[in-house]
């Protein structure tokens, strides 16, 4: 196998709202690496299907739709089918939809060489839930970043807030406790740390140190 380090890969896996995108996209510019957002590919998945009329639940009709998915990035916008979703993708019903097909083995299956064609010279930061056990195994770096559900619902909440959407904050916790457990839970992928060193509690730290954190992580698996 080619070496690893030739074109390496940090992985951030995590529960939602981790911050995992913050800081996969921050670690990503300062590296001049490029970036994976692989939960967007499974938000674009769902609303394929949905727009399909497909059964959610149906795991070769959503992996049939998700193996021809018409998606493309552009910068921070996302599209699908030229049509651009990047707010739609980022709805709460949209999340919970990409959990639901993330769970289906042959969904996870046809999206596989997608993300993974994303490893470009001079390197990749990819964020999601299973970037280190299933997507990039050899991944030089491989971190598990997380906070308390509370804390965490507390983020989403200011994020929502801040877009001028009436959320509220005990709706935020009760979906995302769902959404944890069903992506630990599910038999396929199931979102957890590979090892303790590589969990990085964000609770308590700023963006800024938590960048540093990974950065520095980094370098060290680098000697
Ligand atoms: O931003 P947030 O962490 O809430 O969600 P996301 O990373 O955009 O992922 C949306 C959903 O896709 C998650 O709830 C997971 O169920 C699923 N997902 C996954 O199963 N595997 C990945 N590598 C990424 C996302």
């Amino acid at each position: 196998m080619a070496d690893p380090r030739a074109v390496p890969v940090i992985a951030i896996d995590g529960p939602s709202a981790s911050g995992k995108g913050t800081i996969a996209q921050r670690v990503a510019a300062s590296l001049g690496f490029h970036y994976l957002d692989s939960g967007a590919i499974y938000r674009v998945a769902a609303l394929a299907a949905r727009r399909a009329g497909a059964d959610l639940r149906d795991g070769e009709a959503v992996a049939n739709l998700a193996r021809r998915l018409p998606l493309a990035f552009a910068g921070e916008r996302v599209f699908l089918a030229g049509d651009d979703v990047t707010d739609e993708i980022r709805s709460e019903a949209m999340s919970a939809a990409a959990s639901v097909v993330a769970a289906l083995p042959p969904v996870r299956e046809a999206l596989l060489e997608r993300q993974r064609a994303f490893r470009e010279s001079p390197g990749l930061v990819a964020d999601g839930r299973d970037m280190a056990s299933v997507v990039f195994p050899d991944a030089v770096l491989k971190v598990f970043l997380t906070a308390s559900a509370e804390v965490r619902a507390e983020r989403r909440y200011k994020q929502l807030m801040g877009k001028g959407l009436s959320v509220s904050l005990a709706a935020i916790l009760q979906d995302l406790r769902t959404r944890d457990d069903r992506d630990t839970r599910r038999a396929v992928a199931p979102l957890r740390a590979l090892t303790p060193e590589a969990v990085l509690d964000s609770e308590g730290r700023t963006i800024e140190e938590v960048v540093a954190i990974v950065l520095d992580r980094y370098r060290r698996a680098l000697q």
